[in-house]
C-alpha cells in the first residue's frame, strides 16, 4: 500500500489549504449548501473523478473504480455550516452575517476531496470507492435524506468511513473508538397543564409551576437512580416557560431539553422513566402532563473490526493512533450510516483545545495543518478496506 503521509506534496498541501479557506469565507446553513456541492463537483470535475449530485437534497457522490475486484467501501465528509457569527478575525473569516463554519465542515470536505485526489492518482488499489459528500449534518436530517434517497443501492459499499476534526487532541493525531464515539440523542417536551388563579386564590388553580419544580428535580434520579453508574447517559432540561404577570399563577408551564446515550437499553430505559415520572408527578398534584420525545439521532458506535482497520491503516500510512480517548456525549448524523453498514467513525486532532478553539464556538477555525493527516487517514481506510 502506498498510501503514506508522505504522498501529500507541498503543491496539494496548498491546494487544500486555499479550498478549505474559500469553503470557510463561503458557509452556508444545512440544507442550503448549494454552492458547497457545486464547489465540490467543480473540484470532482478537475480531478477527472465522476459524480452524482442531488442526492438526499444537496449531496454529492463521487466514485473510483480500478481493476476487477468487486470489493467497495464509502468515505463520508458534511458539508453544512451553523447559525453563528464568527469571531476569529482571520482573513478567510465568513463573508455571510450570521453563519459560520464553526464545526470545521469546510475542513471535513477538504479532507474528502484531498483523500479523492490521493486515490485519483494512486495505482496501488483495486475495487470501487465511493465518496459520499452529505448535506445537512447539523440536526437536519441529512444522512437520513441520502440513504432514503438510495445512497446504499445506487452506490453499493460494504463499509463506511468518516472522521470528525477534534479540538483537544494533538494535531494530526487520530483517535478510533471501540464501540460508541457519539451518543444518541432526543429532545425531550413536557407541557404540564394545570389551572390558572389569582395568586392570592392557590386553592383555586392548579399550579404547573410548582408540578413542574417537583418534575425537574424528579427527572434528575433517572440517571443518578435508574441508570448503571457505568453506562452513559445525560438528562438535560434547558428551559421552562410559564407564566406572564407576577401576581397570577400561570395555567401551564412547558420545559424542554434534551437526553443524551450511548446505549439502544439505556435510551429506551431513560425515555420511559421520563413518562412515568411525569404521568407521577401529574397524578400527585392533580393535572395532565404530556410527554413529548421525538426519534433523535442513532448512536455513532464503530463496529470493532472496522476500528480495529482504521487504527492499523492510520499507523501504516504514518500517523499517530491513539485508542483511550474516551467517548463524546455529542450527537453525530453519522451514526444512521453506521446503522446501515459497519465502518468506523474516528477523531483527528485539530490541536490544543482553548475558549476559542471549541466546536460550535464563534472563535473556532479549523486546522489547515491537519489536512494531509485528514486526506491521508480517509484514503487509507478506503485502501485498506478494499485489501482486506
Ligand atoms: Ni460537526
Amino acid at each position: 500500500m502506498t498510501i503514506h503521509l508522505d504522498a501529500v506534496d507541498p503543491a496539494l498541501a496548498a491546494r487544500l489549504t486555499d479550498w478549505r479557506r474559500h469553503l470557510h469565507a463561503h458557509p452556508e446553513l444545512s440544507m442550503h449548501e448549494k454552492e458547497t456541492a457545486a464547489f465540490v463537483q467543480a473540484r470532482l470535475a478537475e480531478l477527472g473523478i465522476p459524480f452524482e449530485a442531488d442526492i438526499g437534497g444537496h449531496g454529492v457522490v463521487a466514485t473510483l473504480r480500478r481493476g476487477s475486484s468487486n470489493r467497495s467501501v464509502g468515505l463520508r465528509a458534511d458539508m453544512d455550516a451553523l447559525p453563528i457569527a464568527e469571531e476569529t478575525g482571520v482573513p478567510h473569516a465568513s463573508t455571510r452575517p450570521g453563519v459560520m463554519h464553526a464545526c470545521g465542515h469546510d475542513g471535513h470536505t477538504t479532507s474528502l476531496l484531498g483523500a479523492a485526489a490521493l486515490l485519483a492518482r494512486d495505482p496501488d488499489w483495486t475495487g470501487t470507492i465511493h465518496f459520499v459528500f452529505q448535506p445537512a449534518e447539523e440536526g437536519a436530517g441529512g444522512a437520513k435524506a441520502m440513504i432514503a434517497d438510495g445512497l446504499f443501492q445506487r452506490f453499493p459499499m460494504e463499509r463506511i468511513f468518516g472522521y470528525h476534526n477534534w479540538p483537544g487532541l494533538p494535531a494530526g493525531t487520530v483517535a478510533v473508538h471501540d464501540g460508541p464515539v457519539m451518543a444518541a440523542g432526543a429532545r425531550i417536551e413536557i407541557v404540564v397543564k394545570g389551572h390558572a388563579s389569582h395568586a392570592a386564590q392557590p386553592h383555586l388553580s392548579r399550579d404547573p409551576m410548582l408540578a413542574s419544580a417537583h418534575l425537574l428535580v424528579a427527572l434528575q434520579s433517572l440517571v443518578s437512580r435508574n441508570t448503571d453508574p457505568l453506562d452513559a447517559a445525560v438528562v438535560s432540561i434547558c428551559t421552562m416557560e410559564a407564566g406572564t404577570a407576577a401576581n397570577q399563577i400561570p395555567d401551564r408551564a412547558v420545559m424542554r431539553g434534551t437526553m443524551r446515550t450511548h446505549r439502544t437499553e439505556v435510551r429506551d430505559a431513560v425515555a420511559e422513566g421520563i413518562h412515568r415520572i411525569a404521568a407521577g408527578i401529574g397524578q400527585t398534584f392533580g393535572m395532565e402532563v404530556d410527554v413529548s420525545i421525538p426519534p433523535g439521532i442513532n448512536v455513532t458506535a464503530n463496529t470493532r473490526p472496522e476500528a480495529d482497520l482504521a487504527a492499523a491503516a492510520a499507523a501504516g500510512a504514518g500517523l499517530a493512533v491513539r485508542r483511550d480517548v474516551p467517548p463524546s456525549m455529542a450527537g453525530e448524523d453519522f451514526g444512521w450510516f453506521l446503522a446501515e453498514r459497519p465502518g468506523a467513525f474516528v477523531w483527528i486532532g485539530n490541536g490544543p483545545a482553548s475558549a476559542a478553539n471549541a466546536l460550535h464556538n464563534p472563535g473556532y477555525d479549523f486546522n489547515d495543518a491537519i489536512l494531509p493527516s485528514a486526506a491521508t487517514a480517509l484514503a487509507a481506510f478506503a485502501v485498506r478496506a478494499l485489501a482486506d
